[in-house]
């Protein structure tokens, strides 16, 4: 059995003895990035670096790197689906490129000093070259070379073998992606590859050849820095390494798995729907406790990684409810979760506090919400009571649209309001609720992808226009509310804006006139917009507005609308914005409402 401790330690040493310098894995939320929620790849936190800085550590780098992905949120619950995962990787910054990458990711394999993999049950794709970039026979021949079967070696389009860039533009190239055989058969048949037997080979790890760098024509020019990029999936790895298909069965895992077989008393193999509510509320907690035992001190709210936490304990608490957990039980498996993590991450000890104390405050907080819910639930129940003696007529179906309000207003999943029907010989409407549920999510679809994402950044053209009327929104609420308004956090998709801000009040339907005609005003000037970098105390003599936090000593951006001196916004921010306000289009602000006690926010849309 290879533990995860085994592996992140020998895939360090590994790389430290081809020269490469250890650092640490950087925090969970991204510096500097206002378009992402979390860091979702080894590579994001050395964006930087890939484009050409110097990396202090030097151009050979390792490590392991806290990520996650929310994206898959409802996947979670499966074999293989984590919200939160770590990622062993190594990185060239102009230094080596693919024939050193291959071998050592070769050696590192198949060595028996290292892993000491079976070359039999190894895979591995590389590009099979379009009009932007050549088929990569250079890749093939280094894994021939190195030992890899001919037959083993398939050939993939850009779909599946290329990264990059992290926005519309930037560094990319072809990159090679390595499989391990998790077919029934203990080894793969002679024929078999990624290509033609997909479902029966899981890829382990990834080396990019950042090689090109996209323009904006959606050209595609040789990089002067070529970088080497890798990720290693640490949990599938060690799933797959020890003949596990389980991924909830690995080291990390599997003791949180035991601890709610503990505290609910029900087996995780007892059938489907407690396997998957086990996996779900481990996987959960587990996230949220990497999200708030980072130092940045992100507690459950109604705000950007706040809101994802609140979502995450809430649904792990729901999830309690199919297995029978009525007391609190969120803090004793986070609590576990740093036993597990915490001597690969010490900020989770340092944090541990913080942590357990927000996890039982908010799970107590839902669950009286749930309470209320129940009431509801029972009152609703009694009416149809009344109505049967009332009238002889009897109902006994809970209407598509009652359920969705249980679930809306009250949290409860689908599942919780069917089985407290069958309880008291009820059915329930579950088309009626779908069509309700999809409604709902069309309408807020958008939004929660941005959230869930957390993917790179998207820099498409329209979320790009958005960005930049966030800076002629802001500055027009303060022009019309007061200079008490700072932003607390906006989120942006192709569809519409969303914009956070401290304001103790309602605004009148005037005021929001006031300020969609002030926007609307500087989208007509056709101001320019610029930037320039400075220093947090450069920036504030200048008159921008923005978060200061933290960023003391640090060069900033500051992007300018209209002239350096006669400006109409001047905001600290990384970008990026349209050229000139002209092309925004009208602006319009749908809603405006309550976030918390002393937030408000707008939604608004460009026409
Ligand atoms: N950045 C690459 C990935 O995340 C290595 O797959």
């Amino acid at each position: 059995m290879l533990t995860s401790t085994e592996l992140r330690q020998k895939y360090l040493d590994f790389f430290k003895s081809k020269n490469h310098a250890i650092i640490g894995s950087a925090s969970v939320i991204p510096e500097n990035d206002p378009t992402v929620l979390f860091t979702t790849a080894g590579m994001h936190p050395l964006v930087p670096y890939l484009l050409g800085q110097k990396h202090p550590s030097g151009n050979r780098l390792a490590d392991v790197q806290k990520c996650i992905r929310t994206g898959d949120i409802d996947e979670v619950g499966d074999m293989s689906h984590f919200t939160f995962f770590e990622m062993l990787g190594n990185w060239s910054l102009g230094d080596y490129f693919k024939e050193d990458s291959i071998k050592w990711s070769f050696e590192f394999l198949t060595d028996k000093k290292w892993l000491g993999l079976d070359i039999a049950k190894l895979a591995v794709t590389v590009f099979e070259g379009d009009e932007n970039a050549p088929r990569d026979e250079f890749s093939a021949g280094v894994w021939k070379k190195a030992g890899m079967p001919k037959n083993r070696i398939a050939y993939l389009p850009k779909k599946n073998n290329w990264w990059g860039p992290a926005g519309q533009t930037g560094p990319c190239g072809p990159d090679t992606e390595i499989f391990y055989w998790r077919g029934k058969t203990e080894f793969p048949p002679e024929d078999s590859n990624p290509k033609t037997d997909e479902d029966n080979w899981l890829e382990i790890w990834n080396n990019v050849f950042m090689e090109y760098n996209k323009t904006d024509k959606g050209t595609f020019e040789p990089l002067v820095q070529k970088n080497v990029d890798t990720g290693m999936g640490m949990e599938r790895t060690i799933a797959v390494i020890n003949g596990l298909t389980d991924t909830y069965q690995i080291d990390t895992m599997w003791p949180l798995i035991q601890k709610i077989e503990e505290i609910s008393g029900r087996e995780y193999i007892e059938n489907a729907e407690i396997t998957k509510a086990m996996r779900v509320i481990a996987d959960h907690l587990r996230t949220a406790t990497m999200i708030m035992g980072d130092d940045r001190g992100i507690a459950p709210s109604n705000v950007d990684q706040g809101y994802i936490v609140r979502r995450l304990i809430r649904r792990a608490v729901r999830y309690g409810k199919i297995i029978g957990l009525k007391e609190n039980f969120c803090s004793i498996i986070s609590q576990k979760v740093i036993e597990i993590l915490g001597e690969v991450y010490p900020e989770l000890i340092r944090n541990k506090e913080f942590i357990l104390t927000e996890m039982a405050r908010e799970e107590s907080k839902f669950r009286n919400t749930i309470e209320q819910g129940i009431k509801e639930f029972e009152k609703l129940v009694d009416g149809f009571r009344q109505a049967f003696e009332k009238t002889g007529k009897l109902v006994n179906q809970i209407s598509g649209k009652q359920a969705f309000k249980l679930y809306d207003t009250y949290g409860f999943p689908l599942e919780m309001t069917l089985e407290m029907a069958i309880e008291k010989g009820l059915t329930v409407d579950v088309n009626d609720f779908d069509i309700a549920f999809k409604k709902h999510q069309e309408l807020s679809r958008v939004g929660a992808e941005q959230k869930f994402k957390g993917g790179l950044a998207d820099n498409s053209e329209i979320s790009t226009k958005y960005h930049t009327a966030t800076h002629l929104l802001h500055t027009s609420l303060r022009k019309v509310l007061g200079d008490h308004v700072a932003q607390r956090g906006s989120n942006i998709n192709a569809e519409r804006m969303r914009f956070d801000f401290s304001h103790p009040e309602k605004m009148t339907d005037e005021q929001k006139k006031e300020v969609e005609d002030l926007v609307n005003g500087a989208i007509a000037k056709n101001y320019p917009v610029s930037f320039e970098e400075m220093t947090v105390e450069e920036a504030k003599k200048k008159g921008a507005i923005g978060l200061f936090e933290d960023k003391y000593g640090a060069l900033v951006k500051v992007y300018t609308v209209g002239d350096d001196k006669d400006f109409f916004s001047k905001e600290i921010c990384g970008g990026p914005h349209v050229e000139n306000t002209g092309t925004l289009g009208k602006f319009k602000i749908v809603k405006e409402e309550a976030v918390s006690s002393g937030v408000r926010r707008i939604k608004a849309i460009l026409e």
